[in-house]
């Protein structure tokens, strides 16, 4: 069995196991207090070209949304956030049960819009009953978004410009922000890029080539205050963390995170131009390391004795839509078996 239902199938890269296998009997401090912790802290600051920024690197990415979220936000204010959004879909009412709404509003392939955002709180604030209502305080998207579509500079600008005038806080969900950073329907393609445009910002390390971790980045001020306490309380602070910072030390190093991505991404173009000329139709245009095509169930019904998708819609009695996802770990030998049997 082949499997390309998701980007965390494999272990991690191997400099990764190597280091943490090299380093197995050091003794260090915990609770990220580590050596390598503070060497991928200081990698970050330099890739984002910026000093003064807070990184908390924690396991996963459910995690990283509640921790971020629930430290940044007063008890009666809420996150404003796509229909399709993680936080609203596929965490459990995570960011809910730490007591914040999550506000919705309909995805345009994946995206918000500033103009959805000015809606909302135009609504909001010209509501007589304001005061009774939960307060819209945070903007949460993800780059690439869960439709693998990516945002331009300049959409992700007026967002950002929007949340300003607001007063709103902007925070990216990078699960897969490697993939999403390499794709060839943005100019976000740095660090340095995101960290400008935003708030807070996490690096996804789960889905691009770490065994697990995420790095969560506080550009602004106001939100760094009493974090780790918050991550203390929510179970968030890992008393091994160097396994954490290991790990971000590694793919910081030498462009590593950039360019295991940078293979995902190239061989889902492969397989994107395949499923087009094959007259395969495609939910979403999506330039990153998902892709989401439109299957006929006997077709795909064969190909699943060899191969594994995510079952992402149905979209009638007769064709499913499935999500297919290269990872930093995908063979090109793998996707021209997929393609043949396409
Ligand atoms: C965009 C996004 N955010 C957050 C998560 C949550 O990550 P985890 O399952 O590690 O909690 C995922 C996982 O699929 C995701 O795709």
């Amino acid at each position: 069995m082949i499997r390309f239902d998701c980007d965390y199938l494999e272990g991690a890269h191997p400099k990764i196991l190597r280091k943490i296998v090299d380093t197995n009997y050091e003794q260090t401090p915990g609770y990220g207090n580590d050596i390598y912790t503070k060497s991928a802290i200081s990698k970050i600051r330099k890739l984002c070209n910026k000093e003064n920024i807070d990184v908390h690197i924690v396991s996963c990415g459910t995690q990283v949304n509640l921790v971020a979220i629930s430290s940044a936000l007063k008890p009666y204010q809420g996150v404003i956030c796509v229909d399709t959004g993680h936080i609203n879909v596929h965490e459990a009412g995570a960011i809910e049960a730490t007591g914040h709404k999550v506000i919705i509003t309909k995805n345009k392939n994946g995206k918000i819009t500033s103009n959805d955002i000015d809606k909302i709180m135009k609504d909001y604030i010209n509501d007589g009953a304001c005061e009774h209502m939960v307060m819209p305080k945070m903007v949460f998207i993800s780059f690439p978004t869960e439709c693998g579509t990516n945002y331009t500079k300049d959409e992700l600008k007026s967002i950002y410009d929007i949340c300003k005038k607001y007063s709103l806080y902007l925070y990216i969900d990078g699960a897969r922000l490697g993939y999403g950073l390499v794709s060839k329907d943005t100019d976000i393609n740095t660090l340095e890029d995101i960290s400008d445009l935003c708030d807070m910002f996490y690096i996804g390390g789960t889905k691009c080539g770490a065994l697990f971790g995420e790095a969560l980045i506080i550009i602004n001020d106001k939100l760094k205050i009493d974090f780790r306490h918050n991550m203390k309380q929510r179970g968030a602070l890992l008393a091994k963390g160097r396994m954490l910072g290991i790990q971000f030390d590694v793919l910081m190093e030498n462009d590593l995170y950039f360019k295991i991505c940078k293979n995902a991404v190239e061989l889902a173009m492969k397989l994107k131009k395949a499923l087009l000329d094959k007259g395969y139709k495609l939910l979403y245009d999506s330039y990153s390391n998902q892709q989401f095509v439109i299957i006929n169930n006997d077709k795909l019904n064969e190909l699943e004795k060899d191969f594994s998708f995510f079952k992402w819609k149905i979209i009638d009695e007769n064709n499913t839509a499935v999500r297919i996802c290269t990872s930093w770990a995908t063979v090109e030998e793998n996707v021209d078996k997929l393609i043949e049997k396409l």
